[in-house]
């Protein structure tokens, strides 16, 4: 083989807002990679289109310093059905087209599951990053993408020992698993000084306190007492009472700290369809500042709504943050990386490690649990937790390496 010849073609494939950070650190893998030994590896970038907003998907590619894709599909949204299955048929021509060598998939996303199932119908090798994760509860669509992306993939890569436990339960057999991190924790590491150094506070005024607890750094971390939101589970807001109930903890949370809440696009038409407007205060963007919501240059303490923010500004208000409440995966493993507070608004999550090592804690849409956890974290009696092994910031290698020695 000649120097600068590529000898297999991979496709990667990104759809939805968390799978950006996941896909960034294996590129840049694969060119590391590719430095070393001569252009081996032609990494083909797919881009389903099943986030398509520029708060949603655009802005992560300046973030994260990803290259535009080479293939976008378009997809768009729809039902369950309807985009798993255009997403199949769109992938399954560029498969066709491009007769790759490997496809990666990453997460639990509906296109997750759509591109692993067209690449093993066609024979071709499936890599599935972020494998094994099981919450046991199958009304999640994603709980249904991740167990049959797994049953079908050919190299599955785990970020916790719980991951692999699922799988060989499942009858995976052992040689097809492999524990390699948290790939996630590749781009928040690689990412965090930038992120700390965007204005972001300063924009939505919360100026900085001291914070005496960040683990990854062992140095103090300032922080500001505010707490951040996000909140987009299908189960949580497209069903009124959960959607109510989890409001009625937050309000009252919300009456002690200023809650910062970058709005999902599901949830922003669902607090319209419940006429649940009354409960938040908009913000246009996030340098607009209406005099009446600052006190002494500080943001009151209400639910203040926002557009969902990039990946670095984002990244930045999680680092210093008093609180953190969510129901998405991956930032119950972000915020126990930076050791921040993770109340989930969730009653089981597919990331035990993040309750048993991590700062999380589950607390589902009760009110009264929301409210006492969150007491404890403001008035410091908050749970500690310690960065789980191999989140160190070296996934992705691991990942490329284990992929180029079997030769795929
Ligand atoms: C999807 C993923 C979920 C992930 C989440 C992150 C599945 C099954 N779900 O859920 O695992 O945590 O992304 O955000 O794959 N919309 C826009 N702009 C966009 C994308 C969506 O306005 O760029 C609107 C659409 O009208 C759509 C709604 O948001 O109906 C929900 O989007 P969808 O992609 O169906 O699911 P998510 O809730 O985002």
């Amino acid at each position: 083989m000649e120097a600068n010849e590529y000898s297999k073609t991979w496709i990667l494939v990104v759809a939805a807002r968390p799978n950006f950070m996941k896909v960034a650190p294996l590129i840049k893998a694969i060119n590391a990679f590719n430095a070393t030994n001569g252009n081996r590896i032609k990494p083909l970038l797919v881009h389903t289109g099943q986030h398509y907003d520029i708060n949603m998907s655009d802005n992560f590619f300046k973030d994260l310093e990803l290259p535009e894709p080479d293939i976008y599909l378009g997809v768009g949204s729809g039902s369950h059905g309807e985009q798993t299955g255009k997403i199949l048929i769109e992938f399954e021509k560029v498969l066709f087209r491009e007769k790759p060598d490997l496809v990666i998939v990453v997460g639990d996303v509906n296109s997750t599951l759509a591109c692993a199932l067209a690449a093993v119908k066609l024979h071709i090798p499936v890599a599935h990053v972020e494998a094994g994760l099981r919450s046991f509860d199958r009304r999640m669509p994603e709980e249904v993408n991740r167990m049959l992306t797994d049953a079908v993939s050919d190299h599955l890569f785990t970020p916790s020992p719980d991951g692999d436990e699922n799988l060989a339960r499942e009858g995976i057999p052992k040689e097809k698993i492999h524990l390699v991190g948290d790939i996630m924790i590749d781009s928040l590491l690689f990412n965090l000084e930038k992120a700390k150094k965007t204005d972001i506070l300063k924009r939505l005024g919360l100026p900085l306190q001291s914070h005496p607890t960040a683990l990854i750094t062992h140095h103090p971390l300032p922080i500001t007492p505010y707490g951040l939101l996000t909140l987009h589970r299908p189960s949580n807001v497209d069903d009124r009472n959960s959607f109510l109930k989890i409001m009625k903890g937050l309000r009252e949370v919300a009456a002690r700290i200023p809650v910062i809440f970058p709005v999902h696009p599901r949830t922003m038409k669902q607090i319209k369809a419940f006429e649940m407007e009354n409960g938040f205060v908009f913000h246009e963007t996030p340098d607009v500042k209406p005099e009446e919501y600052f006190r002494d240059n500080i943001l009151v303490d209400k639910i203040h709504c926002f557009e969902p923010f990039g990946y670095l500004d984002f990244l930045n208000l999680m680092a210093h943050a008093k609180i953190v409440f969510t129901d998405s995966g991956g930032i119950q493993e972000e915020t126990t990386v930076l050791n921040v507070p993770c109340i989930t608004l969730r009653d089981t999550t597919e990331r035990p490690i993040t309750l048993t090592e991590g700062t999380n804690v589950l607390v589902h849409d009760d009110p009264e649990k929301i409210i006492r956890t969150a007491n404890d974290a403001i008035d410091g009696r908050r749970k500690q937790g310690r960065c789980p092994d191999i989140w160190d910031g070296q996934t992705a290698g691991r990942i490329v390496t284990i992929l180029t020695e079997t030769g795929k």
